[in-house]
């Protein structure tokens, strides 16, 4: 803002005296005592307000450098403590712990939700200091479902870091199974058992519930597999299970890869998401009617039995296996891992997975957990070591 006529910066207001104007005359004549001119005074006034400005400056970089150094202390403190276990460290036959957030109801709208360990962005795109681990905890990992009459291996992983090799003891509590020393759950009828894993060397502790079943039309809940749902001919879900959509995260995922195929001119666009029970159930009759139940077994999945049910699985552009040769199947089988999915039902799997190739079929495990099963070269089911075989 410039000044106006009466502003002070403009010289015919400026009160006599000042600024180089002339002084009045002393009434008495005399010769002032000497004392410091003005112009002196005002030049220690600005070396003074300078110096105490550098001073200020300084003190607060080193201020900010402390709280630099400190951060990286504690944080190199939490990783590299001397002879500790750290990280996500798998005991006996851990496998993997990455979490996908159970399916939640969502339309196919919804965008929010960051792929599953993702740091915290805060509102100008950084991201957020994350506190050092203070507790490390105990995770079992294992199948929550268990048919009456089989078993499965559990085993531990610890989150953060320990100071000694952990040393695990199983307890059973229910009456529809026992458990070995090693972490070997038998069932032995139906209801549900808490199996508990106690790390004595650490002092910590983890807990599961296992629901032992007959049949999977038993199954009242997500059957999960390290902390993971799962879906296939063994893993079952409840008929009523609706979450209307795919779930947020898968969603959101999925608008991610189709941009990042636009990209790189790619386009891959959704020709089936989320399936209803009653949907699934058309379209697995719909295939039987067509070829035959036990060539329809190979292709589509029963009503109950479909990743599509879950929410967390989607068909892209063409239902051809000749999908493959394209470069939209190219690019999909090369980068959609990138964005937390893979490709479910690869060629040459079909006695693992259950099902004929499906280069189209795409399934959302968030990406840490997809980079590690697109990295192994396996199949889900090799990768969590279950079956997926119709009881
Ligand atoms: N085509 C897959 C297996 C499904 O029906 O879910
Ligand atoms: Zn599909």
């Amino acid at each position: 803002m410039s000044g106006g006529n009466n502003s002070p910066r403009n010289p015919k207001n400026r009160p006599s005296g000042q600024n180089g104007q002339p002084n009045p005359k002393r009434p008495n004549g005399k010769r002032p005592e000497p004392k410091t001119p003005r112009a002196v005074i005002v030049i220690y006034a600005i070396m003074a307000v300078l110096i105490l400005g550098i001073c200020g400056a300084v003190f607060a970089i080193t201020l900010k450098k402390t709280g630099d150094t400190n951060t990286s202390q504690t944080s190199s403190a939490v990783s590299s403590e001397s002879g500790s276990t750290s990280g996500n460290t798998s005991i006996s036959t851990g496998e993997s712990s990455d979490n996908v957030s159970e399916p939640v109801n969502s339309e196919n709208t919804s965008s929010e939700g960051a792929s599953s360990g993702e740091p915290a962005q805060s509102e100008n795109g950084n991201s957020e200091v994350t506190p050092p681990v203070s507790s490390d905890k105990l995770s079992v990992m294992g199948a929550n479902m268990v048919y009456v009459g089989e078993g499965f291996s559990y085993s531990c992983t610890v989150t953060g870091s320990v100071s000694k090799e952990p040393e695990i003891v199983w307890e059973c509590v229910g009456d529809s199974g026992k458990i070995t020393e090693g972490g070997r759950f038998t069932a032995t009828k139906k209801g549900e058992v808490t199996l508990i894993a106690k790390d004595t060397a650490n002092n910590l502790t983890a807990k599961m519930l296992v629901h032992v079943v007959n049949s999977a039309s038993e199954v009242d809940f997500v059957p999960m597999v390290n902390n993971v749902p799962i879906v296939n001919k063994t893993y079952a879900l409840p008929a009523d299970y609706a979450p209307g959509g795919l779930t947020a995260e898968t969603d959101a995922a999925f608008k991610k890869l189709v941009n990042g195929a636009a990209a790189d001119g790619i386009n891959i666009y959704m020709i089936s998401g989320y399936r209803s029970y009653a949907k699934q159930e058309k379209t697995y009759l719909g295939w039987c009617n067509t070829y035959g139940q036990k060539e329809a077994d190979r292709i589509s999945a029963r009503p109950g039995f479909s990743e599509h049910q879950l929410g967390m699985a989607i068909d892209v552009n063409s239902l051809e296996e000749t999908f493959e040769n394209t470069a939209e199947g190219k690019w999909l089988a090369a980068h959609c891992w990138e964005y937390g999915f893979i490709i479910r039902y690869p060629k040459g799997k079909e006695e693992l997975t259950g099902y004929s190739y499906e280069p189209w079929h795409i399934r959302y495990l968030g990406k840490e957990l997809a980079k590690d099963v697109y990295d192994s070269g396996l199949t889900l089911e090799e990768y969590f070591g279950i079956d997926s075989s119709y009881r």
